[in-house]
């Protein structure tokens, strides 16, 4: 799939009133997760208000055990401390790294940022070795500046 070509039915959920910030979140999971044979489990972690701490708040996939997660561990806690994309095209050859699924084999975390403050993130697992790259990164880029105007 063109991911391109997905950014209309992105736009589509952010600007559909009939559902809340919940259910557009869960949607655009679900949208992503069944369009791109890569994206095999799709989330969105979020950063608790006050504690060092990112909570899973949608998801599409598999589901997850870990739906609290401390800032700096695994790749989704590293990227809460570090504000940068993390692309991991080998999962295994990670000490730092939280395994969801025995059949995930490389993974990308994109921090989410609302007025330069990093929220939560984007995290997508795929059971593709080197699954990502630049496309997929400015396209989630993309995704969360959508998701970060409605909330
Ligand atoms: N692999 C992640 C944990 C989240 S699961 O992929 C759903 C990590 O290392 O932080």
């Amino acid at each position: 799939m063109e991911l391109e070509l997905l950014k209309p039915e992105v736009t589509s959920i952010i600007n559909n009133d009939h559902h809340n910030n919940d259910e557009k979140m869960q949607s655009i999971c679900e949208l992503l997760q069944a369009k791109v044979s890569t994206y095999d489990w799709v989330g969105f972690y979020m950063a608790h208000p006050s504690e060092p701490t990112l909570h899973l708040k949608s998801q599409a996939g598999i589901p997850t055990d870990h739906k609290v997660i401390p800032f700096g561990k695994g790749i989704c806690g590293q990227v809460a401390v570090s504000n940068q994309n993390f692309v991991v095209p080998d999962v295994h050859a990670q000490d730092n790294y939280i395994a969801c699924s025995i059949h995930v084999k490389s993974e990308v975390v994109i921090p989410l940022f609302k007025n330069g403050k990093n929220i939560g993130q984007i995290d997508i697992d795929s059971n593709t070795i080197d699954a990502f790259d630049d496309k997929d990164e400015k396209f989630l880029e993309w995704v969360n500046a959508q998701v970060a105007s409605i909330i």
